[in-house]
Formats: structure tokens, C-alpha cells, sequence
């Protein structure tokens, strides 16, 4: 029987994070929240405050559970507070180096039997884990943006990743109202692998000048019914993050589809970055 899971740690509050601990807090878990960077920090705290005041104003959460789920959240400043977690999700910038120091570190902070799971999307999450003297507690857990929204999760189970550790992950995702898929560590998983070479594909329609950002967007919202277009989700997603999983894939499979059109990187250069930054393919107020 899977072990239950009751207090979870999140490194790192950008997009990703902030969602995931929004995920956790609003399914009863009590998260320590940890962003090393102090303004990084207190944008975590205002994500939590701000989406579910959103709920609050929209009549889906009372005061007082607004109140009890923020409650649930300590934040930190420092890995060595997540000293008592049974699981931490790591959620910091795609960079190996980054996340294979944060492992490193993790490793001799928390519990024997704690889980180590990253949020990556398309590094090795086998080189990650060997950052670590136990690399059968390491798994990937990867949500997607929103993350309190979209109800999907990839378990990614690497070679020595134990059965026990998969099983409690795949139940703690069932308790958080997601859907589990178990997949092997091959870079972008099932769903960016499929995603990106699209992405990617209208961002260079776009730089050619084939087509209006709007018109291209609206091709695939309106003519193809999807939630919204290309340009508009990599504006979610984040041009950053965004560029540095398709550097990623490209890297590994070589193949033309994943090379980053060039004017990603330009605009990521010049601070473009999306909805995070105010502006990417689109200006947001
Ligand atoms: N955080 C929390 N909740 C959010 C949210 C956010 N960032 N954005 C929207 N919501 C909630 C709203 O509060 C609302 O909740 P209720 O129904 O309870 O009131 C609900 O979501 C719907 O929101 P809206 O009415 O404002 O807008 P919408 O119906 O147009 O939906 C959307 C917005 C959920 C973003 C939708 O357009 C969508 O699903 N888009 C596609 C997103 C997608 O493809 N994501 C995957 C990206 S790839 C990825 O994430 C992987 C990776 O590794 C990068």
C-alpha cells in the first residue's frame, strides 16, 4: 500500500512552483515553501495570496479556507528547513548545474526515506538523481501550467527509480485530483515532446512574417478548438523556460522541429519573457 505523503517542500517560486504549492496547500498538505532569492520569495507569497483571492472573489473558497490553506504554507528562505518533509518537489530554472546542486545538497538534509522528485521538463532527471547517494528515492514529477488547473502528471521513473517510491508519487498525484502517467527519462517525456515541435513551428511562422501572431493564434483556438493558441501559451509558459526546453530536446534528438527559432532567443535576451515579464508575444498589463 502507497505511504501517505503529508508534508510536502517546493524549491523554487517561479511560475511553476508557486502553482505546485498553491496545488498542495489547496488538497490539505502542509508545504514548506523555499526561494532563495528574497524578491523571488515574496512573489511566492503574493502568487498564493493572489490566485486564491481570485477563488475567494469568484465564490469557489470562504475567507476562512483562504485563510486555513495559506496558513498551511511556511515560507523559507533556506533547503535546511524542509529538514522534516516526506517528499520536496524541486521547481527551479532548467539548469542541470542548478538542480544537481539542489539534489546535492537535499540528499543530506532530508529523512532516509524521504522522495526527491524534480519538476523538470526536459532534463535528464538520471542525472539529476545521481547528484545524490541514494538515486532510488529520485523521481520526476512533472505538472503543467497552471498547475492548480490543469489536472495531468508525468511520473517519470528512471532506471533505479524503486517501484515504492513510483506508487507513493502516483498516489499522492490521485490525492491532488491529477491524472498519473508513468513515463521512462527521455527528454520532453510524452506530452513536450509532442508539444514543442508545434510551438516552436508558430513561433517561426511568425518570426517569417507568414502570418500575424493573432491570426496564427486564432487558427489553432478557433479553428482547431484548442484552450488557446501557440503564441498566446508560450506567453504562459514563459519564453525562458520555453527556450531552454527546446535547447534541451534539439540538443538531445538533434532535430530540426526542436531547434529554437532565433527570435526566441533574442527576445528572451531583451527581457521579453512572457506574462512573467509583462511582455512576449503580447503585452500584459
Ligand atoms: N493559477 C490558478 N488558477 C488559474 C490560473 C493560474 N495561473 N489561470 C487560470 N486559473 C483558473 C481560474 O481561476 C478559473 O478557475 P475557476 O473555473 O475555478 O473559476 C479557471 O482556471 C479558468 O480560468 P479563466 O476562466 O480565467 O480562463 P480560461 O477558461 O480561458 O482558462 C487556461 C485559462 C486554464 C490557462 C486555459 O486557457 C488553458 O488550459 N490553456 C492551455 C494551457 C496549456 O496548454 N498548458 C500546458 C503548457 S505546457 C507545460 O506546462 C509543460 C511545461 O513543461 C512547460
Amino acid at each position: 500500500m502507497a505511504r501517505e505523503l503529508s508534508t510536502i517542500g517546493v524549491v523554487g517560486l517561479g511560475t511553476m512552483g508557486a502553482g505546485i504549492v498553491e496545488v498542495f496547500a489547496r488538497n490539505g498538505l502542509d508545504v514548506v515553501a523555499v526561494e532563495a532569492d528574497p524578491a523571488g520569495l515574496e512573489r511566492g507569497k503574493g502568487h498564493l495570496e493572489h490566485s486564491t483571492g481570485r477563488a475567494v472573489a469568484r465564490g469557489k473558497l470562504s475567507e476562512a479556507e483562504q485563510a486555513e490553506l495559506i496558513g498551511r504554507v511556511r515560507f523559507a528562505s533556506s533547503l535546511e528547513d524542509l529538514a522534516d518533509c516526506d517528499l520536496v518537489v524541486e521547481a527551479v530554472p532548467e539548469q542541470l548545474n542548478l538542480k544537481r546542486e539542489i539534489f546535492g545538497k537535499l540528499d543530506s538534509i532530508v529523512r532516509a526515506d524521504a522522495i526527491l522528485a524534480t519538476n523538470t521538463s526536459s532534463l535528464s532527471v538520471t542525472e539529476i538523481s545521481v547528484a545524490t547517494h541514494n538515486p532510488r528515492r529520485v523521481v520526476g514529477l512533472h505538472f503543467f501550467n497552471p498547475a492548480p488547473v490543469l489536472k495531468f502528471v508525468e511520473v517519470i521513473r528512471t532506471v533505479v527509480t524503486e517501484d515504492d517510491v513510483v506508487d507513493d508519487v502516483k498516489a499522492l498525484a490521485a490525492r491532488l485530483g491529477k491524472m498519473p502517467v508513468v513515463v521512462g527519462d527521455k527528454a520532453g517525456f510524452i506530452a513536450n515532446a509532442l508539444l514543442f515541435g508545434y510551438l516552436n513551428h508558430a513561433v517561426s511562422m511568425f518570426e517569417s512574417r507568414y502570418a500575424t501572431r493573432e491570426d496564427i493564434d486564432a487558427a489553432m483556438q478557433l479553428g482547431c478548438g484548442l484552450p488557446m493558441g501557440p503564441l498566446a501559451l508560450m506567453d504562459l509558459i514563459g519564453l525562458d523556460t520555453a527556450y531552454e526546453i527546446l535547447d534541451t530536446m534539439y540538443k538531445q534528438g538533434r532535430d530540426r522541429l526542436h531547434a529554437p527559432s532565433p527570435i526566441l532567443k533574442q527576445m528572451v535576451t531583451a527581457g521579453l519573457k512572457g506574462r512573467k515579464s509583462g511582455q512576449g508575444f503580447y503585452k500584459y498589463a
